[in-house]
C-alpha cells in the first residue's frame, strides 16, 4: 500500500514546488494511470515512490510518502527496491550494462536467488517481452523501442510487488504499446501486482487502468475511475492535453442532443455511435 500525505517537494536550487500538497492512497493491486502536461510533476512523483526523491535528488521534502508502512525518508533506496521497481523515463540513465542479458541479470544477482531461479526469470521476461533474439546484443546497438522493452524486462524480472513505469511506451509502435499494456494488465489481474504507469496516451490509460490521476503543477487535478475520464474533456482542454477525435465527436453529438450513449474511445465505439445517430 502506498500512502502519500501532504507531500510537497522542491528540488534543491529550484524555487517552485515540483509536487505541491499531494494526498494519495494507492491500495495493493490497483492499476493506476497518471497523465498530465510536461513539468506537471509526474516523474517526480514516481521518484518519490522509489526513493530517488529524496535520496538521490535532494531538496525540500514536506509531508510523508510511505510504502507498505515504510517512510521513504527513513529507509534506503535499496530497501525500497524490495517492493518498488521503477522503469525510468530516461532509460539510458537506468541502463548499467553493455549487453541485454547482463542488464536483466544485474538486478537479479543482488536478490540472493539461486542460479536456476535466475536463469528461469531471465528466460521468462525475454519471452514475455518477445525480445529473446536481443539477448546477446549490445544495448548501444538497440533502437529506442528495443531499449524500452529491455528496461521493462529488467524491472519485471525482479518481480516487484509495485511496478512503476514512467512513459514506458514513448518510443514504441502501437502494436508494442498494446503488448506492454496487455502484459501489465496480466500482472495486475493474475498476480495482484500494483501497477502505476505514467502515460501521454490517455485512451490507452482509459482502456486498461482502473483509476486515473491527472496532474498539473504538482497537484492531482483529477483522481477517479479511468472509464469516466472521457466525461472530462473540458478538463483536458483547459490543460491543453490532446483528446482523440472520436471522444470529441461523441461529446459534441451529446451536447447537440443527437446522442445519449457512451462516449466512444475507439473506432468500434465510434461505429456504434454513428449508427445510432444515423438510426441504422
Ligand atoms: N532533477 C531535477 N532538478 C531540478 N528540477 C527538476 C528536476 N527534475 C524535474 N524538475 C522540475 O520539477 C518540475 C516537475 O518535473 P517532472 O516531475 O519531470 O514533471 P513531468 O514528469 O510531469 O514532466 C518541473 O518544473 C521540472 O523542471
Ligand atoms: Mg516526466
Amino acid at each position: 500500500m502506498i500512502e502519500i500525505k501532504d507531500f510537497s517537494f522542491c528540488y534543491k536550487g529550484s524555487d517552485t514546488k515540483a509536487i505541491d500538497g499531494l494526498n494519495l492512497t494507492i491500495q495493493q493491486g490497483e492499476f493506476v494511470g497518471i497523465t498530465g502536461n510536461s513539468g506537471a510533476g509526474k516523474s517526480t512523483l514516481t521518484y518519490a515512490l522509489s526513493g530517488i526523491v529524496p535520496h538521490h535528488f535532494t531538496g525540500d521534502f514536506y509531508g510523508a510518502v510511505k510504502i507498505n508502512g515504510l517512510d521513504t525518508v527513513e529507509v534506503s533506496i535499496e530497501k525500497l527496491a524490495e517492493y518498488v521497481g521503477e522503469v525510468f523515463q530516461d532509460i539510458d540513465s537506468q541502463m548499467v550494462s553493455s549487453v541485454v542479458e547482463d542488464e536483466i541479470l544485474f538486478g537479479l544477482e543482488n536478490f540472493g536467488l539461486s542460479h536456476d531461479e535466475i536463469g528461469q526469470r531471465l528466460e521468462q521476461v525475454l519471452t514475455m517481452l518477445k525480445i529473446s533474439d536481443l539477448r546477446h546484443r549490445q544495448i548501444s546497438s538497440l533502437s529506442g523501442g528495443q531499449k524500452q522493452k529491455v528496461a521493462i524486462a529488467a524491472i519485471l524480472a525482479m518481480e516487484p510487488e509495485i511496478i512503476v513505469l514512467d512513459e514506458p511506451t514513448g518510443e514504441l509502435d502501437p502494436e508494442s504499446t498494446v503488448m506492454i499494456f496487455e502484459i501489465l494488465q496480466k500482472l495486475n489481474r493474475e498476480y495482484g501486482k500494483t501497477v502505476i504507469i505514467v502515460e501521454q496516451k490517455i485512451m490507452m490509460l482509459s482502456q486498461y487502468t482502473d483509476r486515473m490521476i491527472v496532474m498539473e503543477e504538482g497537484k492531482a487535478v483529477y483522481d477517479g475511475p479511468s472509464k469516466e475520464i472521457v466525461e472530462h474533456v473540458d478538463l483536458f482542454d483547459t490543460l491543453g492535453i490532446s483528446v482523440p477525435r472520436v471522444v470529441r465527436l461523441g461529446v459534441t453529438l451529446r451536447e447537440e442532443g443527437l446522442y445519449q450513449g457512451a462516449i466512444p474511445t475507439d473506432v468500434d465505439g465510434a461505429e456504434v455511435m454513428v449508427k445510432e445517430v444515423l438510426g441504422c
